[in-house]
C-alpha cells in the first residue's frame, strides 16, 4: 500500500459550519442525525422513504432492494416513472417562468431557458427522435460542446426512454468510434462545432470520420448549429436540429419506464485498454442526484448553482443535467475555457450572474490560483455561500486558497468523493453539519456504508491505509458494464466473496473518522480530474507502426494532479537528438488523434527495452520512480535488462 500514500501529513486545521449557514440550511444537524439513525436501524426502509418522498412516481413501488441477482442489485423494481418528468414537468406549475439554465458562451453570448422553455425544447427534440424511429431502450450517442442543447439532448432521451451515451467533445474520432460501436447507437446528436479558447473544435468533422470507420448502426445524425463552421451534411443521414424540430410539438408524452430501465451509459477508463460502458438505472440514480443536491449542495429556490463540469463526464450528468433540475434550481452552463479573456473569467461570471453555490475540480483551482490573487479580488464574490470540489484529492494549499480568496473565509467547502460508477456524491461533508479539514472528503453520507479494509476485508484502524469499499448496495450504483457482466463482476466485486463494492481507490481514516483518499490501486491515472487508463494510452502507442512496446505511468504534477510519462521502445534503433524530438512530436499527436488531447503524454522517453523482471513483468514501480526523477535505491540486479534503466533516466 505504501506505494499509494501521497501525503499522510497531519492536518490540524478544522472548519466548523458557520452559524448563519446552519440557520438557513436544508439539512440541519438534528436532521442528519435522524437520517444516520434511520439508515442504521432500517437500511431498506431508509431508502424507500426517501424514494417515495423525493421522486414523482407514475406507479408507486412496493419492492425496495432486490438482491436476488447480486452483485447485480436492483431498486424499487415495480415502480414506474420518468426522469425527465421529474426534472421538468413537476416544476412547471410553480416554477414555469423560473430560469432553469442560464447559458453563456465564451464570446459572451447568453441565453436563458426557463423551466417552460426547457419543457418545450426537450419536447420538440423528443418528438423528433421518435419521428426518426428512436424507441425505448435504443441508444443515442451525444457528442456536443458544453451548451444548453447538450442538456436538452440528454433530457430528450430520458423523456422517450432512449439510453443516452455522452462522449466528451474532447475525444478524437477513434475514441468516438469505439464508443459508438460498443453502444450500438442508431442515432447521434452533435453540433457543427464548439468554441474553446477562441478556437472552433469541428465536432461534426470528427463524427464524419468516426462514422466512416464505424462498424456500427448509426442511421441518423442530428446536428445543432452552434459555431457556424462549414460542415458536410450527408443527404440521407444528417439533419439540422432546428429543421428536425421545426414542425414538432412542444408536448411529448414521457415514456413511463420501470425504475430499473437504463437511463444512460457513460464510458470510463479502466485498467485494461477497452473503455467500459458504465450503465445506470433511472429511479435509483435520480434519487441520489436529488438528495445530494439537497444535502450536499444545499440548493434552495433562490440559489444560482454552477457546476463547471462538462456533460461528457459523470459530474456533468449528475450535477448539471439531472440533480439541479430535479430540485428546480437555476444553474449556469458555460461553454468556454476559464482563461478567456483571462483567468478571471469564472470569477467575473460568478459576480455577474450572482452565483451562490460553485462546484469545480482541484486542477482548475490550482490553475487559477497560479494566475494570482489579484484576479478574484477584482470581482464581487460576496453572493457565494458554498463551494465544492470533485475529481481528485485537493491539496491543502489549494483548499485554503479556495477558502480564502474565493469563499471569503465564509463559505463551507464540500470536498465530494464519488465516481462514474457511484452515480452521485458518496463521501462528502454535509455543509451545515460537518467540520471540514483541508484535503479530506470527510464522512460517508447517510445511507452510504463506506469502509477502509485490508486484503482480508477487515476494517482498518485510524491512519492505516487500505482499500476503500462500500459495504451495502445503494440506489445510484452502476448496474453493470454494458453488455459485459463478467467485467462488471471482475472489476468491482473481485474480493471479499463479492460482498463489498471495490472502488479501486486506496484510503485511510484519521482518528476523527474522516476519510482521506490516497490514490488509485489500479493502473489508472488522474489527469486534470479525468480518469485515464494507462493501458489505453499504451495500446494507442503500440498501434503506431514504429512502436514495438510502450509503458505509461503517472508523475505528480502541480496543476494537473498527474502528468503522463511514456516509455517507448521502437522497432528500429533508439532515436537520439533531432530524430528523437521528431518522434516524440509524432507520437504525441498520434495519441491525441487516437484518444484525444487530454491523453497526450507530457514526456516520452526511448530505450532499448523496458525494465522487466525475469518472469517478464514490466516493473511499473521502478518506472514511476524514474518518471519522478527519484534516485533508484531498490535492487535492480534481478532485472533482466539492467542497462535500460540508465537510458530511461536519460543518463545513457
Ligand atoms: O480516484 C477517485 C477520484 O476520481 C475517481 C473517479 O473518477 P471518475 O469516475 O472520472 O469520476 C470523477 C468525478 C466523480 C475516484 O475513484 N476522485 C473523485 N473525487 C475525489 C477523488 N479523489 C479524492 N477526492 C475526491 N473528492
Amino acid at each position: 500500500m505504501s506505494d499509494n500514500i501521497e501525503s499522510a501529513l497531519h492536518e490540524d486545521r478544522h472548519f466548523p459550519p458557520p452559524d448563519d449557514f446552519v440557520a438557513k440550511a436544508r439539512l440541519k444537524p438534528a436532521d442528519a442525525e435522524a437520517l444516520y439513525k434511520k439508515a442504521d436501524e432500517d437500511y431498506e426502509g431508509f431508502w424507500c422513504d426517501l424514494a417515495r418522498e423525493k421522486i414523482s412516481w407514475k406507479k408507486e413501488f412496493s419492492v425496495g432492494l432486490d438482491d436476488s441477482r447480486a452483485p447485480h442489485f436492483a431498486w424499487f423494481t415495480d415502480g414506474v416513472m420518468n426522469v425527465s418528468y421529474n426534472c421538468i414537468d413537476r416544476h412547471l406549475e410553480q416554477r414555469g417562468d423560473k430560469p432553469a439554465i442560464i447559458f453563456e458562451g465564451e464570446s459572451g453570448d447568453t441565453r436563458t431557458y426557463t423551466y417552460r422553455d426547457l419543457y418545450n425544447e426537450v419536447g420538440k427534440l423528443g418528438n423528433a427522435l421518435r419521428s426518426m424511429g428512436v424507441q425505448k431502450g435504443d441508444r443515442v450517442v451525444i457528442y456536443m460542446p458544453m451548451i444548453a442543447e447538450a442538456v436538452i439532448a440528454m433530457q430528450a432521451c430520458a423523456r422517450i426512454g432512449a439510453i443516452h451515451s455522452v462522449v466528451f467533445g474532447g475525444f478524437s474520432a477513434d475514441a468516438l468510434r469505439d464508443r459508438l460501436d460498443n453502444s450500438g447507437a442508431k442515432v447521434m446528436i452533435t453540433a457543427d462545432g464548439g468554441t474553446r479558447g477562441g478556437r472552433v473544435v469541428s465536432l461534426k468533422k470528427n463524427v464524419d470520420k468516426a462514422l466512416d470507420i464505424s462498424e456500427g448502426l448509426v442511421e441518423k445524425v442530428i446536428v445543432c448549429k452552434r459555431a457556424g463552421n462549414d460542415v458536410d451534411m450527408k443527404d440521407d443521414r444528417d439533419v439540422w436540429w432546428h429543421i428536425a424540430t421545426a414542425e414538432e410539438s412542444n408536448d411529448c408524452e414521457p415514456e413511463w419506464v420501470e425504475a430499473e430501465h437504463p437511463l444512460f451509459l457513460l464510458y470510463t477508463s479502466g485498467s485494461t485498454g477497452k473503455p467500459k460502458g458504465i450503465q445506470h438505472a433511472s429511479a435509483g440514480y435520480l434519487l441520489n442526484a436529488v438528495i445530494t443536491s439537497e444535502w450536499v449542495f444545499d440548493l434552495h429556490d433562490d440559489d444560482i448553482f454552477w457546476c463547471t463540469a462538462d456533460v461528457g463526464w459523470i459530474t456533468g450528468h449528475t450535477y448539471v443535467t439531472y440533480g439541479p433540475l430535479s430540485v428546480g434550481a437555476t444553474q449556469i452552463v458555460y461553454e468556454g475555457v476559464p482563461t478567456v479573456p483571462d483567468a478571471g473569467r469564472w470569477w467575473q461570471m460568478c459576480q455577474d450572474h450572482g452565483v451562490t453555490v460553485f462546484y469545480t475540480a482541484p486542477t482548475a483551482i490550482r490553475a487559477l490560483m497560479k494566475a494570482g490573487d489579484e484576479l478574484p479580488s477584482q470581482y464581487d464574490l460576496s453572493k457565494l455561500r458554498l463551494l465544492g470540489t470533485v475529481g481528485e484529492p485537493i491539496n491543502p494549499e489549494a483548499w485554503m486558497w479556495y477558502h480564502e480568496k474565493i469563499g471569503g473565509e465564509r463559505c463551507p467547502i464540500v470536498d465530494t468523493w464519488w465516481q462514474t460508477e457511484t452515480g452521485a456524491n458518496m463521501i462528502a461533508p454535509l455543509p451545515a453539519v460537518t467540520t471540514t479539514t483541508p484535503g479530506s472528503c470527510t464522512r460517508p453520507l447517510p445511507g452510504i456504508i463506506a469502509d477502509v479494509v485490508n486484503e482480508e476485508g477487515e476494517s482498518l484502524g485510524p491512519d492505516q491505509g487500505g482499500l476503500l469499499v462500500i459495504k451495502k448496495p445503494w440506489p445510484s450504483m452502476l448496474r453493470t458494464v454494458w453488455q459485459d457482466d463478467k467485467r462488471y463482476k471482475s472489476t468491482y466485486w473481485p474480493k471479499f466473496d463479492g460482498k463489498y463494492y471495490l472502488a479501486g481507490d486506496s484510503a485511510r481514516r484519521d482518528p476523527d473518522g474522516n476519510f482521506w483518499i490516497m490514490g488509485r490501486i489500479d493502473d489508472v491515472l488522474n489527469v486534470s480530474g479525468h480518469r485515464l487508463g494507462t493501458m489505453e494510452i499504451e495500446s494507442a502507442l503500440v498501434a503506431h507502426e514504429a512502436v514495438a512496446e510502450a509503458a505509461v505511468v503517472g508523475r505528480p504534477h502541480d496543476v494537473k494532479g498527474e502528468s503522463i510519462v511514456a516509455f517507448v521502445i521502437l522497432k528500429s534503433d533508439r532515436p537520439t537528438g533531432a530524430e528523437a524530438d521528431e518522434m516524440v512530436k509524432t507520437l504525441r499527436n498520434w495519441v491525441s488523434d487516437h484518444i484525444g488531447p487530454i491523453a497526450k503524454p507530457d514526456d516520452i522517453r526511448f530505450a532499448d527495452g523496458l525494465p522487466k523482471t525475469r518472469s517478464g513483468k514490466i516493473m511499473r514501480r521502478l518506472l514511476r520512480s524514474i518518471a519522478k526523477g527519484e534516485e533508484i535505491t531498490s535492487d535492480i540486479s534481478t532485472l533482466e535488462n539492467e542497462g535500460v534503466v540508465a537510458q530511461l533516466q536519460g543518463k545513457a
